[in-house]
């Protein structure tokens, strides 16, 4: 059976108690940690950006992985990088087509690993020309922006397609999903093919904490 990896939305964390938070979803057994960065223009909200991931990064041993809902991926994801990213994952929506591979190529050369994120109107074939060069492709199941949404069931055809075609290519690009998971939806999604699943509403600021990360991986 596939190995799934949880990684909790810090966008649903208490950010008074951030490193207790920490310590609490690494040992109930998520091993990446997603940050939601949002630049009020690509999406029409505004979370936290560079210093955050700078002082919470090394506070933990789980994977940084930056989601970056931003216009300007190109300008910033560097700066995410140096500041501790371990895998930042850009919108395929918010750059040219023309400059999709020079993103990718930037991110890789920084020894990061890169992610693509589709919107839930966006066509998960566009994704499949840079397929090989890819670690991660992000599908959000949601509108980008807030956190606590209503799982968009759309998504679960996208991933269908996507574990399909990832296996014909004998490709190792992991698939994760993004938004409005639960133990329902995020089975769902295993079911479909997903590899990573986000979640923040559904495990933040819950007393069961670890058996609901554990109902996501399907321990
Ligand atoms: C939405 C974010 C998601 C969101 C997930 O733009 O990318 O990561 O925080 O939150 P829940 O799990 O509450 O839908
Ligand atoms: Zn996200």
């Amino acid at each position: 059976m596939r190995k799934i990896i949880v990684s909790p939305s810090l966008l649903s964390a208490d950010f008074t108690n951030i490193q207790k938070e920490l310590n609490i979803i690494e040992k109930s057994g998520a091993e990446w940690l997603h940050f939601d960065v949002m630049d009020g223009h690509f999406v029409p909200n505004i979370s936290f950006g560079v210093p955050v991931l700078k002082s919470i990064a090394n506070k933990h041993h789980m994977l940084n992985d930056v989601h970056i809902m931003i216009s300007n991926p190109m300008f910033y994801a560097p700066k995410f990088i140096e500041a501790g990213a371990d895998l930042v994952t850009f919108h395929y929506e918010a750059v040219k087509k023309a400059d999709v591979t020079h993103v990718i190529d930037l991110i890789k050369s920084k020894n990061c690993k890169v992610g693509i994120s589709i919107k839930p109107s966006t066509d998960v074939k566009k994704i499949y020309p840079f397929l090989d060069k890819l670690d991660v492709v992000l599908i959000m199941s949601v509108e980008p922006g807030f956190g606590g949404q209503k799982f968009l069931d759309s998504a679960l055809d996208k991933i269908a397609k996507l574990r399909k075609t990832i296996d014909k290519m004998h490709l190792s690009t992991l698939i994760e999903v993004d938004g409005g998971i639960n133990s329902d939806t995020g089975r769902k999604c295993v079911n479909a093919g997903a590899d990573v699943l986000v979640a923040g509403s559904y495990l933040f600021g819950q007393k069961d904490l670890k058996k609901r990360i554990n109902n996501l991986k399907r321990i």
